[in-house]
């Protein structure tokens, strides 16, 4: 259904933009002058003075016998004279299709309406202080009057509004007055009655189709908010109802079944029931790794098909986070996790650099077992924020200075953070969160950095995990190259911690980018480790030193690259990487590039 999805969505842009139009078409109609819109601003008030002489007039029949085959005849006056106006073919309005003739009311001869008639005619109906300087006969549409459906004579004068009067052609009516005002109007009146025909009507075929488009629209739109309603879209909760869905594990063996609700998507419904798939965007669609198998007839979102292939689809695979109960009746978990939901107290919250916060969590009840590397993804509850974090350092307050700091809002939602501590039996966890800045005054910070970045000491947080993608395997390589940048920090770190206490691992190189100095957290404690412990070396790299910095210098992928030769069999190393997107794309190419093969590649990405 998304061809029709796209239709409405491009249905609604026409008809805002011709909301759009009425609105400043309706303002003109209510600013406009009414008389000089009218064209009237120069039309004289023809008034009769003389009176027809009722016994020089020639027998009606007399004219008739001449002019036959006539629907009507009636005398008028033109220019003080009377003449007989017959008609032989009659439209509803004088502006419909007419044919007539015009005979002399006291003599009882033809007479032609021609151009020297047409410049009196117009000029006694003319009160301005313009001359004529054209006259032009028009026999088909008139763009000033488009109703009308007779020929005419249109008679321009030059005064500063450019009036045009128009006479029609056989029985010499005046049609009506035009000048720059009336045009002017006609343009809004053809915007307001969406005549863009010309046609002169309300009932145009353009606004026709249009009241059917919007009808269309607003049935659809209806539809579709009653459908999004009813999978939990806007989470108001008595529009859900509840579903049993049949669950099986990869092997597809039966699990029973269970009732989800249709007022969250799968993945936090299954997280209700205790079953935690991984995840580490956090159901924003992007990581891929919440899928099930479900129905190859479950519609297929934007998020799926960017996870996976037509052959996927058609299976039946689909993103848990993008799907909601309703589209399931069975469902086929396809990675279940260890993960379970653990409650966390802060203990500590301190700026290491400008923009980078170290969190320190004790956990509520009983402790848990992770490797290094792994991660786990908050909760975070709906609240509010303000845009600048709270008692940063002088120091660091360069950074924040151009954010105006204002409350904003937010819903709920989760996110993920690497835990930045081996695990020691502790019951511990510390988070090297990067406090994502707003782009703009408009918008938002980071949301769960932010939120996470300004919890008081002793408040509580429930987590998921922990989450166990990115790891070192036990004794696969007696050496190890960790490669990070910024808050990418906090998984390596952890890792550094495990591996100092690993005996296999004979050595580790840690290179770790940042832009300044001031940006090198954890500095005097890994330039200590390293002091201190031979297997270690910690190579802190900076992309934009000051003068007086003597360390290494540039991205830490080019620093890696220069050292690469210094590391012995780097086919049997292990490289571990975290950061940003841009330098963990160019490390695995120069890795690869350097014939290091995938299994000895690992790498953190959250996206
Ligand atoms: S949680 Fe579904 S794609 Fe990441």
């Amino acid at each position: 259904m998304d061809w029709t999805r796209k239709i409405h969505k491009w249905a609604s842009l026409i008809v805002g933009i011709q909301f759009l139009l009425w609105l400043v078409s309706g303002i003109y109609f209510n600013l406009m002058d009414h008389d000089k819109a009218g064209g009237h601003q120069y039309r004289a008030h023809m008034h009769q003075t003389v009176e027809v002489n009722k016994k020089e007039l020639v027998e009606p029949n007399i004219i008739l016998a001449k002019a036959s085959p006539a629907t009507s005849i009636k005398v008028i006056n033109l220019l003080g004279e009377f003449y007989y106006l017959v008609n032989h073919e009659k439209g509803l309005y004088a502006n419909f299709a007419n044919r007539y003739s015009l005979y002399h009311a006291y003599t009882g001869e033809r007479v032609n309406i021609d151009e020297t008639f047409v410049r009196s005619l117009a000029e006694k109906s003319y009160n301005g202080p313009g001359e004529i300087i054209s006259v032009k006969y028009i026999e088909g549409k008139i763009d000033d009057f488009p109703k009308q459906k007779n020929p005419s004579w249109q008679v321009n004068f030059d005064d500063e509004v450019d009036t045009s009067v128009y006479i029609e052609a056989e029985s010499g009516r005046i049609v009506g007055h035009s000048d720059a005002d009336q045009r002017l109007a006609g343009i809004f009146f053809m915007l307001h009655f969406m005549d863009y025909a010309n046609e002169g009507s309300f009932n145009n075929i353009a606004i026709i189709i249009f009241a059917f488009i919007t009808l269309w629209l607003s049935t659809t739109g209806l539809i579709w908010t009653v459908d999004l309603t009813m999978r939990g879209q806007y989470k108001i909760k008595w529009f859900a109802t509840q579903r049993k869905v049949k669950l099986f594990d990869k092997n597809k063996t039966s699990l029973g079944e269970i009732k989800l609700s249709t007022h969250n998507n799968l993945l936090s419904e299954l997280e209700n029931q205790h079953i935690i798939l991984p995840s580490s965007c956090g159901g924003g669609g992007t990581c891929g790794k919440c899928r099930v198998l479900i129905s190859p007839n479950a519609k297929v979102t934007s998020a799926d098909a960017q996870q996976f292939d037509e052959t996927q689809l058609g299976e039946g695979y689909r993103l848990a986070c993008q799907h909601f109960a309703n589209d399931v009746e069975g469902m086929t978990l396809m990675d279940v996790t260890d993960a379970k939901k653990i409650t966390l107290q802060l203990t500590s919250s301190e700026f290491l650099s400008a923009d980078i916060k170290e969190l320190k969590f004790n956990v509520i009840g009983d402790s848990f077992d992770f490797k290094a590397g792994a991660f786990m993804r908050f909760l975070i509850p709906e609240g509010k924020r303000y845009t600048c974090p709270e008692n940063i350092p002088i120091g660091y307050q360069t950074l924040w200075q151009d954010i105006e700091n204002k409350e904003y809002q937010f819903e709920s939602c989760s996110r993920s953070y690497s835990i930045a501590n081996a695990c020691k039996g502790n019951e511990e966890v510390t988070f090297t969160i990067k406090l994502l800045k707003a782009k703009n005054n408009q918008v938002p910070p980071g949301i769960g950095s932010n939120f996470l970045g300004n919890m008081a000491v002793n408040q509580c947080i429930e987590a998921l995990g922990p989450f166990e993608d990115f790891y070192v395997t036990p004794s696969k390589h007696s050496s190890i190259v960790l490669v990070g940048a910024g808050s990418g920090m906090a998984p390596l770190k952890a890792i550094l911690e495990e591996q100092l206490d690993n005996e296999y691992c004979e050595n580790i190189v840690f290179i770790y980018g940042a832009r300044s100095e001031q940006d090198l957290i954890y500095q005097d404690e890994l330039s200590e480790l390293s002091r201190n412990n031979k297997k270690f070396t910690y190579i802190p790299t900076l992309s934009r030193p000051e003068k007086e910095w003597l360390g290494a210098q540039g991205y830490g992928q080019k620093v890696l690259e220069m050292n690469l030769s210094s590391l012995g069999d780097i086919s049997k190393t292990g490289f571990y990487l975290c950061g940003p997107q841009g330098m963990m794309d160019e490390t695995i190419a120069l890795l690869k590039a350097h014939g290091i093969e995938n299994s000895n590649i690992s790498f953190d990405d959250f996206s």
